[in-house]
């Protein structure tokens, strides 16, 4: 049995013909510039997040810095995050010219820990950046009462947790600022880069709609230093025609997680969701002590695994500057050597799940 990590041609396949269609009409069209696909999605991304304002953009990535520049952080603010993500969540801290702080995980959920972030304040302190890892959110109910005590902005990078809740909001109605990616593997991806930027905030929402477009406010009338940040039209046709099929996704991914969670709790650490929250599971992500050797056992039994992350941002060549060293986040090292993320897409069947688990359980 050959599994497919994220499965992406299936997916095509469930809705070629909606998403065929929705191409083909931008092709007829030819608005392959802001069309009038990526405004009809951006109001579907409002009613679906209960945000007031949903503003597409270019990638997850571009979100961030998207949500940066409204805020108009400055050279050597800081902002507070973790270490145990994605490279793009400091990176772009740092592209602003901004330091990152780092605050170690939680052990398990993965998240940043809230209970660590009032120690990493300093009058530079501008904002919090707490990332969903792996689909679930952080601690938001302590992070934005941190945040309030001490004037400082959230922003929620939500890469990985398009449609997870948070006492039944979407994490993209959460903080000053959320973000999200639709990178194709991603809970929603469309088929290329894109991304999003969440807020309930009409001045952010106003400024971030010109940054994306080389902060502009009329046509050739630059008010800002903006970017080249827009989604493609054709993409926003994908996901307009993806769309209507998310919510039983989610609810399958749930479904899915849950058989895993049920085969593998008695011999393993299964992943640790508050009762607060949802998750997008974007991954489903077990530790193991013998993750190199357990890979190629998989691999052999036609079951891709994945590592996310293998080295933890403060240990990262490009992050040497701030001067942290081994030892600084114990939890987020610890996590770095042993995570180790199974296949997970809304279209497992059951006979693939058994197999990955007992594959899983006969190896560790
Ligand atoms: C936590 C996190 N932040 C940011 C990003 C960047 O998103 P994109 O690849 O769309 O630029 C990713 C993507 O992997 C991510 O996982």
């Amino acid at each position: 049995m050959n599994i497919d990590f994220a499965n992406l041609q299936l997916q095509y396949q469930k809705y070629k013909v909606d998403i065929d269609a929705n191409i083909q009409a931008v092709l007829n069209k030819s608005n392959y510039i802001m069309g009038e696909e990526v405004y009809e999605l951006e109001r579907v991304l409002e009613g679906f997040t209960g945000a007031k304002h949903a503003i597409t953009c270019s990638s997850g990535t571009d979100a961030l810095l998207l949500a940066m520049m409204a805020m108009d952080i400055q050279p050597g603010d800081e902002i507070i995050t973790t270490p145990f993500t994605f490279i793009a969540t400091a990176e772009t801290i740092a592209l602003m010219k901004a330091k990152p702080v780092f605050v170690d995980i939680e052990p398990d959920t993965f998240n940043i820990d809230a209970n660590l972030i009032e120690a990493a304040i300093t009058d530079k302190t501008k904002a919090i950046m707490p990332v969903s890892l792996y689909g679930q959110p952080a601690d938001m109910d302590t992070i934005q009462a941190i945040a309030d005590k001490y004037n400082l902005k959230v922003i929620i990078d939500g890469a990985q947790s398009f449609g997870s809740t948070y006492n039944n909001k979407t994490d993209s109605n959460l903080g000053d600022i959320s973000t999200t990616s639709f990178f194709p593997a991603k809970p929603l991806g469309c088929y290329g880069d894109g991304g999003a930027v969440f807020t309930n905030n009409d001045e952010y929402a106003k400024i971030i709609k010109m940054m994306r477009v080389h902060g502009q406010n009329k046509h050739y009338h630059h008010k800002y230093i903006g970017m080249g940040g827009r989604l493609d039209t054709i993409q926003a046709a994908i996901l307009l025609a993806k769309l209507p099929h998310y919510s039983q996704e989610l609810a399958d991914r749930q479904q899915i997680a849950q058989h895993y969670t049920d085969a593998l709790s008695d011999r393993l650490q299964t992943p640790v969701i508050r009762s607060n929250r949802s998750s997008a599971w974007a991954q489903y992500t077990v530790r193991v002590n013998n993750r190199d050797a357990l890979q190629a056992k998989l691999k052999d039994n036609g079951i891709p695994t994945a590592v996310y992350y293998p080295i933890p941002l403060h240990l990262q060549e490009c992050f040497q500057y701030l001067n942290c060293k081994q030892g600084d986040f114990p939890n987020s090292e610890k996590a770095s050597g042993k995570v180790i993320s199974l296949p997970m897409n809304s279209f497992l069947s059951e006979k693939e799940i058994e197999h990955v688990s007992i594959s899983l359980l006969n190896n560790v």
